[in-house]
């Protein structure tokens, strides 16, 4: 194989593999999912839903607790190009770090460049237990 053509084949290589890293950058926004799990809050993995403010992403759900023994969760994904979405504790609001959309808790568009509301799911507790579904 002449170098010029090793090169070739190469970049073409290197092109199709970083394909599925470029698509997995950005989620694909979930359509309305139906969801049914829980989080037991005695977990490690969940300890965060313990204070106001903190947030788990859970089967593709952002789980909030908002006020004491108050939880809200919406789909975790953008609803504008797909990127995975934070809760941003000191405005209560679920933020997007690729272009500053902003939703409320309740999946609401605020601001930005997002124009469908996040789907929203119920949250219920029972002892250490959330359950969320659809
Ligand atoms: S992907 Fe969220 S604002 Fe663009």
């Amino acid at each position: 194989m002449e170098r010029r053509d090793f090169i070739k084949a190469s970049c073409a290589f290197c092109g199709i593999a970083m394909i599925p890293g470029v698509i997995s950058s950005c989620k694909k926004t979930p359509s309305n999912k139906s969801v049914n799990f829980t989080l037991d809050l005695t977990n490690s993995s969940n300890s965060a839903l313990k204070s106001v403010g903190g947030s788990v992403v859970s089967n593709d759900v952002l789980v909030m607790c908002t006020a004491a023994n108050t939880y809200a969760a919406v789909a975790d994904a953008c609803t504008h190009e797909g990127c995975a979405l934070n809760y941003d504790a000191s405005s209560k609001q679920v933020a997007c770090p690729c272009h500053g959309g902003r939703f409320s808790t309740a999946g609401d568009v605020i601001s930005g460049p997002p124009k469908t509301a996040l789907q929203k799911f119920n949250v219920s507790k029972s002892g250490d237990i959330l359950t969320i579904t659809s």
